[in-house]
């Protein structure tokens, strides 16, 4: 006779490559049976009529993170996990942001004091990388990557993060090294200073100015650039938040080249559009986010990516500024208009209830590959697979008991951020998770949370499965000299 703490009995499993009627035996946090009539368990789940998912990873969620000008985020690791939790995700990947002159050592350690026993669920860590000295270079992210932080964000723009060219190419000589992931955001900061100027002289400062400063040209340069400088190092590199045609254009070139470069979009390039900045007074600064929304055609690319594989990665890149408050986007049109607001919106609870009502019920994507878009390819990208991001023998019972029937409308009320509005409101959805696992325990049932925080775990990454140095493509010889 088995002996399971919990079965979850008679659903639908989906993962990303198939999907099947079997009920889950689970012991100590883990799938440990997955067939037909498994023995009764200490407890059970009803789980018929129902989708059983790998529970989603967030793989680009700020979350207690101090920004370059000074503005802590409005979730916590609280909040923001339990806000995850409740939309489906068992796992966030928040960022540990340095910003100039400070240790990464010490960053780390700052991040996880934030973090420690205030999450819901697992957790791991990106780095942002806004200041690669000789130290941080040298000793602190080659020992960073080997204690489980393999993966780091840098910025071709803003002008406390931004890194020159020369930069870009050290991190990725380091990471290619290493075999640790480079996530990029992509824009040309040039063109985006250049412009914003213009329409600040021109007295064009509504929020509406940031989507023409923003310029899907900015966005797309950047990209082509970082691509070849990943070429110049074969290096795997994954862009971040893209938004527009012009830059998904340059990935598919590049992957149909066969180079090891990924792309992530997110909900505001599927749900939201350019012209919702254009709302009278400053409202339109709560769709303000960096590449900004763009027009219906180029959702229609947008969804084309996800569909034909362009995109490794949906993530919600949720970014919690309040609207009002000394640090919200009132405040900041009010001090200086659109260049003072700060860039970013929410997105982590309803980045999975989104897509599927939209994409999988819709028929635009599969459910395998809404299963890979919002889970496992998240786990290969960032080494945390096959723990996480599937359901198999042996993984993490982080698991979604999804109920495709459910009609919603996404409100701010019911949402369990720390925001004070979403972008989404009033916004449709069919499905939403109705029991969402964590190793085997309930932390939210129907939408609402129902463990405490601060069991959640830190959880260190491997080496990303791109980033392993097994079948690279064809290599400039001369280059790979000189890196030896
Ligand atoms: O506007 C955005 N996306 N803000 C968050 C920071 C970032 O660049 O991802
Ligand atoms: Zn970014
Ligand atoms: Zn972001």
């Amino acid at each position: 006779m088995a002996d399971f703490d919990l079965v979850i009995r008679g659903g639908k499993v989906a993962t990303a490559s198939e999907t099947f009627e079997a009920d889950i035996g689970v012991r100590g946090g883990k799938i440990v049976a997955l067939g037909a009539g498994l023995d009764k368990g200490r407890s059970e789940i009803d789980a018929r009529g129902k989708l059983v998912l790998p529970g989603g990873i967030d793989s680009h969620c700020h979350v207690a993170q101090l920004s370059s000008s000074g503005v802590m985020t409005a979730d916590d690791f609280k909040t923001g996990s339990t806000s995850a939790a409740c939309g489906g995700t068992t796992m966030i990947i928040p960022f540990a942001a340095q910003h100039r002159g400070m240790s990464l050592r010490k960053v780390v350690q700052e991040y996880h004091e934030r973090a420690d026993g205030q999450s819901l669920i697992d957790y791991a860590f990106h780095l942002i990388i806004s200041d690669p000295t000789e130290q941080v270079m040298g000793q602190e992210l080659p020992a960073l990557i080997r204690d489980g932080y393999t993966s780091f964000k840098i910025y071709t723009t803003y002008d406390a993060l931004k890194l020159s060219d020369r930069q870009v190419l050290d991190v990725l000589a380091l990471a290619r090294r290493e075999g640790a992931m480079v996530m990029v955001h992509a824009e040309n900061h040039d063109i985006i200073a250049w412009l914003s100027d213009r329409l600040v002289q021109a007295g064009r400062k509504q929020p509406s100015s940031h989507a023409v400063a923003h310029h899907p040209i900015a966005e797309s340069e950047a990209t082509n650039r970082v691509i070849a400088l990943a070429e110049l190092l074969d290096v795997p590199v994954l862009f971040v938040h893209v938004s527009a045609k012009e830059a998904i254009d340059r990935i598919r070139e590049a992957q149909a080249r066969g180079l090891k470069i990924y792309g992530e979009t997110c909900p505001q390039y599927l749900f939201l559009t350019a012209d919702m900045l254009d709302k009278p007074g400053d409202e339109g600064a709560k769709c303000m986010c960096s590449p900004p929304p763009r027009d219906k055609a180029n959702q229609e690319f947008v969804w084309q990516g996800l569909r034909s594989g362009v995109f490794e990665v949906f993530s919600s890149d949720h970014a919690p500024y309040r609207y009002e408050g000394p640090n919200g986007k009132k405040a900041g049109f009010a001090a200086g208009g659109f260049k003072k607001v700060p860039n970013g919106i929410p997105g982590l609870e309803i980045r999975l209830p989104a897509l599927f009502s939209a994409g999988v019920l819709n028929d635009v994507i599969s459910l395998q590959q809404f299963v890979a878009l919002t889970s496992t390819n998240h786990a290969k990208m960032y080494g945390l697979y096959p723990q996480k991001g599937t359901i198999a023998i042996g993984s993490d019972a982080d698991i979604c008991v999804w109920d495709p029937k459910i009609e919603r409308t996404i409100t701010q009320s019911e949402l369990h951020d720390a925001m004070d509005y979403t972008p989404y409101e009033g916004m449709k959805i069919t499905g939403w998770p109705v029991i969402v696992l964590s190793r085997g325990e309930v932390v939210s049932r129907d939408g609402q949370p129902v463990a405490k925080p601060g069991r959640g775990k830190f959880h260190p990454c491997e080496k990303p499965e791109p980033a392993r140095p097994k079948g690279r493509w064809p290599f400039n010889v001369e280059v790979e000299a000189i890196l030896g």
